[in-house]
């Protein structure tokens, strides 16, 4: 089984949301997993120009490191998302990554997965933050199990606090993965998201016939 943690932090290893993340990854690990981290800011990630070619075939115009992203979360069984707080919202980094997933948001091409979400703050944003990167979990096909937001208040080790309840949430990752996380109101959720991508699947069913073939195995589209 394997977990990934992806954040936005352009601090990289200096990242108190990618400690964060760790800690959820070591608690996966501890329960079994195989775990990875991806650090955004080391990847080229060219923002989106709304062509709508991806639209077509799945395949984007810029040549960037996005294939090999959504390669290693298609592998993952779980995924862990995490931003820090700027300006009340995800990062940069982070928002230019989720826009490029618009493709896989549509034919939800990462339905079946597990996930949770992290962020970290100076002071206030940090819960909006998890719901939104929870939202985006959920429009990709993914239930969240969870997620957990830390104020640092100018106290770096504010994050270390929160290192027994971060592994905990990567260990109920685990437990998802193996057991099912049955949760009738996310589950409806996506069952009204793939109502709503449904018309597109099969609008496009003779350029997409791959998706749409997938769509009719799964049984969302009879
Ligand atoms: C551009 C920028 C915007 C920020 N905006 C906010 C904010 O709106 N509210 C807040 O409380 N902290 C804000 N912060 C502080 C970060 O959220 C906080 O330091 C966070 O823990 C950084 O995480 P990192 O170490 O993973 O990069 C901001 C920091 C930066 C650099």
């Amino acid at each position: 089984m394997k977990i990934l943690a992806i954040h936005g932090s352009p601090r990289t290893i200096r990242s108190t949301t990618r400690k964060l993340a760790g800690f959820v990854l070591e608690g996966a690990a501890d329960a079994g997993a195989e775990i990875e981290m991806i650090d955004l800011a080391d990847h080229r990630i060219i923002p989106c120009s709304a062509c709508e070619a991806c639209s077509l075939n799945g395949i984007c115009v810029n040549d960037d490191d996005v294939p090999p992203l959504m390669a290693r979360m298609q592998a993952a069984d779980a995924i862990v998302f995490g931003s820090p707080v700027y300006i009340d919202n995800i990062s940069g980094q982070m928002k230019v990554f989720f826009d490029r997933l618009a493709d896989a948001i549509h034919y939800q091409q990462l339905a079946g997965k597990f996930g949770c979400a992290v962020a970290t703050t100076e002071e206030s944003g940090g819960d909006d933050v998890v719901v939104y990167l929870s939202h985006v979990l959920n429009y990709l096909g993914v239930v969240s199990v969870g997620g957990i937001s830390v104020a640092i208040g100018g106290k770096a080790e504010s994050v270390d606090a929160e290192e027994p309840a971060a592994r905990a949430l990567g260990k109920k990752l685990v437990d998802a993965v193996r057991d099912g996380y049955p949760d009738p109101v996310q589950e409806a959720v996506l069952a009204d998201n793939r109502a709503y991508f449904r018309s597109l699947v099969l609008e496009n069913r003779d350029l997409r016939t791959d998706e749409y073939e997938r769509w009719v195995k799964m049984g969302w589209i009879r």
